[in-house]
């Protein structure tokens, strides 16, 4: 991690950074996550991504779908600060980064059907045994993502969609996905419209292990 990844360079997230120390007590009950956007932007379809890294998904795909909005959500705050700061570069108005963990935020700020689609992209492995429970993708929170998410009624809602450069973890999806099969329908991953020629999604990870000739696996999970 570290700070290196701003090569000196001052980050400014005013405007579209929202730090965790600015979420009220999470005892005073669920928040609207639209707020954070401008009045007349609220009403848009809006995404969750989480674990943003740099930024790329967003910058691309919040560029290639104005009339989507979008949150990311990254808890280490050096690619926190950086995605903020790159988005508000690309003046991206659909676009807000929220420094927090993410499942303590689902849980215990967000609404119910706030999101029509939910994106994970190359999620951190934890490929040791010991730490498998620390994958974020897992039955229960796969539940509580169910809630969050709006019925699958049209077209591109009710999604999460998955990737991963790890066989292993990926495996760990299926089973997670067969665990929740009550909620969830598994369907052929189907790149984003921002993916490039040959990519899968297109983050800064997918470029990086592409380059390793690592192979990726996609899903998606349709609410049922
Ligand atoms: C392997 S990186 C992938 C980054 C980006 N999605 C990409 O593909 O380039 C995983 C990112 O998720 C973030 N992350 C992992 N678990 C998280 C959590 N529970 N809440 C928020 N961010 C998380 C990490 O800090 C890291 O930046």
């Amino acid at each position: 991690m570290g700070f290196s990844i701003s090569h000196g360079k001052s980050m400014d997230v005013t405007g579209w950074g929202i730090d965790q120390t600015q979420l009220p007590p999470f005892e005073a009950g669920r928040i609207n996550p639209r707020q954070w956007f401008a009045l007349e932007r609220q009403p848009l379809p809006l995404d969750l991504e989480i674990g943003s890294g740099k930024g790329t998904f967003l910058v691309q795909q919040a560029t290639a779908s104005p009339q989507v909005n979008f949150l990311g959500i990254e808890y280490a705050a050096a690619f926190w600060r950086y995605a903020a700061d790159r988005c508000r570069r690309h003046n991206l108005g659909n676009v807000r980064l929220l420094h927090t963990e993410a499942s303590f935020f689902i849980r215990n700020y967000v609404p119910d059907a706030a999101f029509r689609q939910v994106h994970i992209y190359f999620p951190d492995p934890w490929p040791k045994k010991r730490h498998h429970k620390r994958r974020l993708v897992q039955e229960p929170f796969l539940r509580e993502l169910h809630r969050v998410l709006e019925p699958a009624a049209q077209p591109g809602h009710g999604l999460i969609r998955l990737a991963t450069d790890h066989s292993d973890y990926y495996q760990w999806m299926l089973q997670h996905a067969a665990l929740a099969a009550d909620l969830f329908e598994p369907l052929p991953f189907e790149s984003p419209a921002s993916a490039g020629e040959g990519e899968l999604v297109g983050t800064n990870f997918e470029r990086k292990y592409r380059r390793e000739g690592r192979p990726f696996h996609g899903m998606i999970l349709r609410k049922r």
